[in-house]
């Protein structure tokens, strides 16, 4: 994975038909998908339970872009493996997890995945300052996570401060939560270059009926265009 900061969407799967995982993500991808992102829930980091390791294994197959893995599970450490055995290539950690945030990012890394590290709205810029050395993406929750389809939440001023905080180094900076034509200006304009999208994406379309997808795609990506990056 070649590192850029250009604009990059990433449909969230967790507003996908859960039974047609495969087809659903082939579908986004041919509409112009550049990441799939898949959100894993535990029942007890977050009030809502996805799909673990091998569910995640088997939407590899169908993943040509990039498969970047949002955990929202508690602990983290003991299922590292697990989801670079099933191929991910971003594996994100919320830093609300557990106390040892910086030892999750260096096992991260060491099996071979980037790492990521996510904050929920009500953690400051801050938590990450002395980890981002350990960093390849660092996720900006602007929802409380859990669930799809949630109102934004504005986090303009803390992206601005990551935006600063990184520097010139290759740290992406992802938005996740309630991302639509009209809150991705204001995020991108911050400083962000991935967004997450679940229902923004999903809405309207089906595998039958992909065509939703690519408009709905293409909205958030001319809501950005022209949008200077911090
Ligand atoms: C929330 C998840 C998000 C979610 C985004 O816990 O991490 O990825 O699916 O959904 P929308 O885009 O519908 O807000
Ligand atoms: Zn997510």
């Amino acid at each position: 994975m070649s590192f850029d900061r250009s604009v990059k969407i990433a449909p969230s799967i967790l507003s996908a038909d859960f039974a047609d995982f495969g087809r659903e993500i082939r579908a986004v991808e041919a509409q112009g998908a550049d990441w799939i992102h898949v959100d894993v829930m535990d029942g007890h980091f977050v009030p809502n339970l996805t799909f673990g390791p091998p569910a995640v294994k088997a939407f590899r197959k169908h993943v040509k872009t990039v498969m970047d893995v949002h955990l929202m599970i508690a602990p983290v450490d003991p299922y590292i493996d697990a989801y670079a055995d099933a191929g991910t290539d971003i594996l994100t950690a919320h830093v609300e997890a557990g106390p040892h945030t910086h030892r999750t990012l260096q096992a991260i890394r060491a099996a071979g995945m980037k790492a990521g590290v996510a904050l929920n709205p009500g953690t400051p810029a801050q938590a990450v300052e002395h980890l981002l050395d350990l960093t390849d993406l660092v996720c900006v929750m602007t929802v409380n996570p859990g669930f799809g389809g949630q109102k934004f939440i504005d986090m303009t001023d803390k992206i601005r401060a990551l935006r600063a905080m990184i520097g010139d180094r290759p740290i992406h900076i992802e938005i996740d939560g309630g991302v639509t034509p009209d809150t991705a200006p204001l995020v991108v304009e911050a400083g962000a270059d991935v967004l997450v999208a679940g229902s923004a994406v999903f809405r309207g379309g089906s595998v039958e009926n992909p065509a939703p997808y690519g408009e709905n795609i293409r909205a958030i990506r001319a809501s950005v265009a022209g949008t200077a990056a911090a």
